[in-house]
């Protein structure tokens, strides 16, 4: 369940306080576009109630105007290792340096976008909350931290924002206004979002991977036709997922629970069979902190309560890592509890997102996406990626798939067509590439353009490699560089093939060319960003400190863009 930060104080009673400064800055910092959204959607409401409204990217923000700010909103993820989103990056470092002003006069609220089930939980909301207040800030309201289901801690934030700001009148209903409101602004022309999914046919389901790969790689491709949905490269495709038969099946075997007991699916109301609902409904494959302490409410099993103990904090964290809900029945019953009051506990299932590897111009009605089917072995057992898995071995063309557009404004191909960019995508990270070649050849776009692609072997591993060479003849794309890790003795990646064109590549940057990154973030994307250092310190001749400054610079004006997971 999302979880409320109690901390902080709230302002004096409305009646008592003089009256306010009509003024609100809003600063959102967003990866995958979420908080960008959020944010935009309190900003219209805030104009219509009579606030004059700035709202910004955090990086785009100047931040030596922050002592002049009266009310500050700031919306923010978290990532990986409790790290800021990119355009969060630089104001988060700001703030946390001996340049940040002090700010007496500074009233704020936080909300903060995250998932329990990573231990830095809403961390860089956390960040900036404390140091607000360290600099002075008093609380508009407290902060609120927000699980993968956002929408219920979100609407609850919006309105104690607004009440804070605005006196209460009106605020409840306007804030669930202004949440709805957000999940539309993506999709102005279809009836369909994240929380009504549009149940798209399959239409292809090819393995990518050659025969021989320890890779399974599918290519899906849905039908949109009647939803009314349309979307632009860089954009992701939400898709729910069902979890493994199995799975599902071996944990109502372990709790002893009988499949066709109807339970509540949500707590809207809606009810069905156990089976169905740990199919589509909640989640079973990941463990979290606050589930291991409702459950331990729910069984009082001697040895979760240990696990749960202040001092067992390093046990907790390592039992969580690579095991899922059978374990957790299994490690500690036996449950005499009844299914109802188990799946109440759970999360619900989250969509998956991918990033859309089709253009729709170039397939009208129907979108594209690439995954990789996840199957590894973890404490003795299988365990299978919920979404890719299902993908791969359960959907079938003529299936449908629930699906939905996020739209994704960081990752946008420039506006002007004759702009060259740079695109590099190893693995899977590809597939917005394949959207941002075939959008660029339905546009007959003038810019140049280069793909730096990685995978482990060339004769099984290529994926896509005809729609490239077709490209290539065609001339929509101009430069493709590859890197295949496991065919020599030694590792190459991309970052090695982009130290290699070192002077051809700082060459296109000094043309302006858009510079994007898809794929894994831990690694790939921190080498990717390492070798693009060294390749601008070595050419423009700059310090390390310039060449970070060169490129945090090519950040700001979104020509260095990110999609990394
Ligand atoms: P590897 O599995 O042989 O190490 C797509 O998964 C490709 O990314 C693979 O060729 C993989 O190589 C490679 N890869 C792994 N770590 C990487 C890193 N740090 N930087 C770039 N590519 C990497």
């Amino acid at each position: 369940a999302p979880a409320a930060a109690a901390q902080g104080t709230l302002p004096a009673a409305a009646a008592a306080a003089p009256p306010l400064s009509r003024e609100v800055t809003v600063l959102f910092g967003s990866q995958t576009g979420n908080c960008q959204r959020l944010a935009a959607s309190l900003s219209r409401k805030l104009e219509e109630q009579g606030f004059k409204v700035t709202v910004s990217a955090m990086n785009a923000f100047k931040p030596n105007t922050l002592k002049k700010v009266e009310n500050l909103l700031i919306l923010v993820s978290t990532h990986g290792e409790g790290e800021p989103p990119d355009n969060a990056r630089a104001f988060h470092e700001f703030l946390h340096s001996k340049r940040a002003p002090q700010l007496e006069s500074l009233r704020f609220s936080v909300l903060a976008l995250g998932d329990t089930s990573y231990e830095f939980f809403c961390q860089t909301g956390k960040d900036f909350d404390e140091r607000l207040e360290q600099l002075g800030g008093q609380r508009l309201s407290p902060r609120i931290d927000c699980d993968l289901d956002y929408d219920e801690p979100v609407a609850d934030w919006f309105e104690q924002v607004l009440g804070a700001l605005n006196g209460p009148q009106n605020a409840p209903q306007l804030a669930d206004q202004a949440v709805a409101a957000a999940e539309k602004a993506d999709e102005p022309q279809s009836p369909y979002s994240r929380n009504h999914p549009f149940h798209a046919e399959v239409l292809e389901n090819l393995n990518l991977n050659g025969r021989g790969s320890d890779r399974e790689t599918r290519h899906l491709e849905l039908s949109l036709a009647g939803s009314g949905l349309t979307f632009e490269p860089g954009d992701s495709l939400g898709v729910y997922p069902e979890n493994h038969p199995q799975l599902v099946a071996d944990i109502i075997a372990a709790a002893g629970w009988n499949p066709d007991e109807t339970v509540p699916f949500n707590k809207k109301g809606e009810e069905g069979t156990l089976r169905e609902a740990l199919l589509r409904h909640y989640e079973i494959t990941v463990l979290t902190k606050p589930l291991l302490e409702q459950a331990a409410k729910l069984s009082g099993a001697p040895g979760l309560q240990a696990l749960l103990a202040p001092e067992a904090q390093q046990e907790l964290k390592s039992y969580i890592q690579g095991r899922d809900l059978l374990d957790l029945i299994t490690d500690f019953g036996p449950w005499n509890v009844p299914a109802s009051s188990f799946v109440a506990i759970l999360r619900k299932l989250p969509a998956r997102l991918y990033s859309i590897s089709s253009s729709y111009n170039a397939n009208p009605e129907e979108v594209h996406f690439t995954v990789r089917a996840v199957r590894y072995e973890s404490h003795g057992r299988d365990r299978y990626g919920v979404c890719s898995v299902h993908c791969a071995e359960r959907v079938q063309p003529g299936d449908t798939l629930p699906v939905y557009i996020q739209s994704n404004p960081n990752f946008k191909l420039p506006a002007n067509p004759d702009v060259p960019v740079i695109m590099i995508g190893p693995g899977t990270g590809v597939a917005p590439f394949r959207s941002f070649l075939e959008e660029r050849g339905e546009q007959g776009a003038g810019g140049k353009t280069w793909l730096f692609y990685g995978d482990r072997h060339f004769v099984t591993d290529f994926l896509y490699q005809t729609d490239w060479q077709r490209m290539l003849k065609e001339g929509v794309l101009n430069k493709l560089d590859v890197a295949f890790s496991r065919d020599t003795e030694e590792k190459v990646y991309v970052q090695h093939r982009i130290l290699e064109h070192s002077k051809e590549l700082f060459a296109w940057l000094q043309e302006g060319a858009h510079m994007y990154v898809c794929g894994d973030e831990k690694h790939m994307a921190h080498d990717v960003h390492a070798a693009l250092l060294t390749v601008i310190q070595e050419e423009a001749g700059l310090s390390p400190e310039g060449a970070a400054a060169y490129l945090e610079n090519l950040q700001q004006e979104q020509r260095y863009q990110r999609d990394v997971y």
